[in-house]
Order: C-alpha cells, then structure tokens, then sequence
C-alpha cells in the first residue's frame, strides 16, 4: 500500500525500515549475535566462558580493545581506572540542584556530559591521547557518579572511592557504607553483581548503543554521545524494563498473586499492558543471559537467605508464558532483565537504581562502539532519510488574514 512516487527523495529511492529491523548501519567486530540460535559472543568468546571464568573490567578492557589483556596490560588497565574513580569536587555541587526524588538515570546522563565541561581541553574525539583519556575517565567515575546519586536519594553523605578495593567492590561500598558504621563488601553479591555487569557489556547496535554511534558520528565529543546512550537506556523498551519488571511483579504480588489474569492482559490486544521482560528484537529462541542469570539468581538468593515472593511469581509467570499458544506462537520469551531485577533486589539495589546497573554494565559497550566508529576514517555522519507524508506544496496566507 506504499505510494511509490512518495519513495523518491532528492537523491533517488529510499529504503524504508521502520524500527530499523532489517538495515545495518555499520560494520562492526565488537559483538556477535545469532538470535536464532541464541548466541552472544564479545570478539568472537562466548558470553557463557566470560561469565563463568572473566571479570567484568577484564571483559572491558576485551571489549574496547579487540583483545584479552596480558597480565601486565590488564593491571596497567587496572591502575589506570583505580585512579580517576574521583569526582571534582565542584561536580558534587551539582547534585544539590536536584530534588531528592529526581530519577538517578537524569543524574547519571547529566552528570556523565557535564564531565565534557571540567574536562574540556581534552575532549576531541580525533586525537589518540584524548579519546584514551575520556574513555578512563568515563569507566573510573561512573560508578562514583551513579553511588552518589543513591546517596543523595536516601539523604547520606557521598562516601569516597576506595581504591584498595575492587572496581565491583568500590561500587558496593561508596553505595552502602556509612561513616559511622563498618561495612564490609559480601564477597557473594560481588561476584554476583560483576558476572551481571558482564552479561550487560554490549548487545551490538540496540538503542543505546546505535545512539551512541549517531551522536557520536557528528564528532560531538565521548562525555556527549555516552550521555545520550544514558538517555536512550532510560526507556521501558530498552533497558528500563528490569525496574519495570520488578514493579510489574510487586503488583500482580499485591493484587493477590494471580499470574493468570496479567497473562491474559498482556495477550489483550485492546490492552496497552505488556508483560515486562518478556521478549526481545533480536532473540527469537531464548536469551543466552537470561539463562546464565536464572541460575545466578538462584544462587544468589539461596546463599543470602533471601526467600522473596516476587521470585516465586516471577516463575510462575515465566511457567505459564512457556505454556501458552500467544507467547509460543510470537516466540516471546523471559530476555536478561527478567531476572535481573530480581537479583539486584536481593542485592539491595532500590528499584530505581536498576537502569542504572544496566548503564554501568553497558558502558564498556558504548565506548567500544563509539571507539571502533570514530576510529574508522570512512564513517560517514549518520543521517537517515524519511518518506515525507505532509502537504505537497501551500501558499502562505498572512495571519491577518487568516480570520
Ligand atoms: N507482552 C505481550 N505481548 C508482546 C510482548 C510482551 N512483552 N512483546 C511483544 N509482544 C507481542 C506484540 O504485541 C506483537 O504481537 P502482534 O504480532 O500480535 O502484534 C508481537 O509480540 C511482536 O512484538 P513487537 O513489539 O513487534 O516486537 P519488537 O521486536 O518490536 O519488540 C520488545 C521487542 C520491545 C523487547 C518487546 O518484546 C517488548 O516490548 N517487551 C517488553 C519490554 C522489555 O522487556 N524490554 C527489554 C528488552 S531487552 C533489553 O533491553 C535488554
């Protein structure tokens, strides 16, 4: 039903793709996906050898650089990142001209591009030394940013980058210590949380990542294109769906447990209600990560004790989509934030904070697209065209005279 005259733009046919299902926009090396089969490899290794046997800044250090570190690249790598785990301190200042309930997904992507300010001499994306620089710098301090924005939200002080500790075990302890108390990181929600960073490294050219590519591709600086990925991750569409999901079975939880009556909801076509974490653009099978996680959540809250009813709804739902023609049928099955959020809960990550997991998991992701674009003298500046459907031509008319 395509009116072909409206495909001919100025400069010939144009391809129409709504959602982008089927049009590459780049060539990359960084990720390999076959949705059919359910395979997720980062430069060619499998997700499931690097969750089981890697640690997520050496799967950073993997992704960015096209290779597995030497030892003495990877604690040079180390040392690097372990040293700008520092914010300026006028950056804290920020943070009082947030309110208290202000999403920490707006202050992380705020954040994350006022870095372009205090750092503004070196930010040219052409120059070697600067694109090395902004790249530890944005992994050293996003942990210290997305902390901070906790801390602010539960009205404790910031609490400072340890660096004797671990990036994964940094993270937890400017999270949950307070000045007055000991704390002490739980060696069981450490590994747990850095094997759920790796299963979030990079996912090729989804929403965030192809975001990062197009405003990347103006040549506007890494701090600017990272912080429009934040944005584009913030969506319940895309990486948004793990608080979704959680908030999801909290009310089927409190609405008495009735996984049946949302199931039915969901297949409603009258109905704008979606089952949360259920599905996904690219595997049409299963989800590698989903798999590696579902057990990861099972360990983890067996190990913590944590008997959570949200976890038993959550396999009841996952049971009673498996079984059913409509899910069957459109091949829709529990992606990677299903269970995420369930782990991060046990963890006592709040709810809101969990996009912004996501964000920090992906970020080795982003710089590596971005990386990989900018470094390829034939990227072109990404601008895609459209099918104009408007009005052909119209005379203006003066408001005067328009009664
Ligand atoms: N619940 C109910 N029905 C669904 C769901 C769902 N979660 N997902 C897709 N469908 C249905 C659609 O209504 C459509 O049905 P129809 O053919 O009868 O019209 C069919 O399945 C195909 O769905 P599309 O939206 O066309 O698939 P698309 O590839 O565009 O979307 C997406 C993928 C966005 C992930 C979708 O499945 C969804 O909204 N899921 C819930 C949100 C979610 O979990 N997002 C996380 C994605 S993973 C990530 O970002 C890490």
């Amino acid at each position: 039903g395509v009116d072909i005259s409206k495909l001919r733009g100025q400069s010939g046919i144009i391809t129409m793709d709504e959602g982008y299902m089927n049009t590459g926009a780049c060539k990359s090396a960084v990720t390999f996906i076959d949705g059919e089969l359910g395979i997720l490899r980062y430069r060619g290794y499998d997700i499931e050898d690097l969750a089981q046997r890697s640690s997520f800044l050496e799967v950073a250090y993997l992704l960015i650089y096209g290779e597995l570190p030497s030892q003495g690249q990877f604690g040079e790598f180390r040392n690097r990142v372990t040293r700008h785990t520092m914010i300026h301190e006028d950056l804290k200042r920020l943070y009082d001209g947030f309110p208290k309930d202000s999403h920490p997904m707006a202050i992380l992507s705020s954040m994350i591009l006022t870095l372009s300010g205090y750092y503004n001499d070196q930010l040219d994306p052409l120059n070697p030394r600067h694109r090395e620089i902004s790249i530890t710098r944005l992994l050293a301090k996003t942990p210290t940013i997305a902390a901070y924005s906790y801390k602010k939200s539960i009205g404790q002080p910031f609490v400072y980058p340890r660096n004797s500790l671990s990036y994964i075990g940094n993270f937890l302890n400017m999270m949950f210590s307070v000045p007055a108390e000991d704390y002490a990181v739980d060696p069981v929600i450490e590994k747990a949380l850095d094997l759920l960073l790796i299963l979030h490294a990079d996912h090729e050219q989804n929403c965030s990542a192809s975001t990062v590519r197009l405003v990347g591709s103006s040549r506007a600086n890494l701090f600017a294109a990272i912080a429009s990925g934040v944005c584009a991750l913030w969506g319940p569409l895309h990486g948004g769906a793990n608080q979704e999901v959680i908030e999801m079975l909290q009310h089927i939880h409190n609405d008495g447990g009735d996984v049946n009556k949302y199931l039915n909801m969901a297949k409603d076509k009258n109905s704008t209600f979606r089952l949360m974490g259920f599905g996904h653009r690219v595997y049409k099978n299963f989800d590698p990560r989903a798999k590696i996680i579902k057990k990861t959540a099972d360990e983890v809250l067996q190990k913590l004790g944590v008997n959570d009813p949200l976890l038993e709804i959550a396999m009841k739902l996952e049971e009673a989509a498996l079984n059913d023609e409509y899910f069957v049928e459109r091949k829709l099955y529990p992606n990677v934030d299903f269970y995420s959020g369930i782990i991060y809960k046990a963890m006592g990550i709040p709810t809101e904070m969990f996009t912004v997991m996501f964000a920090l998991g992906r970020m080795p992701g982003w710089i590596a697209q971005w990386k990989e674009m900018i470094e390829d003298p034939t990227t072109k500046i990404g601008r895609p065209r459209q099918i104009y459907t408007g009005a052909a031509h119209r005379t203006y008319v003066p408001l005067d005279q328009r009664g």
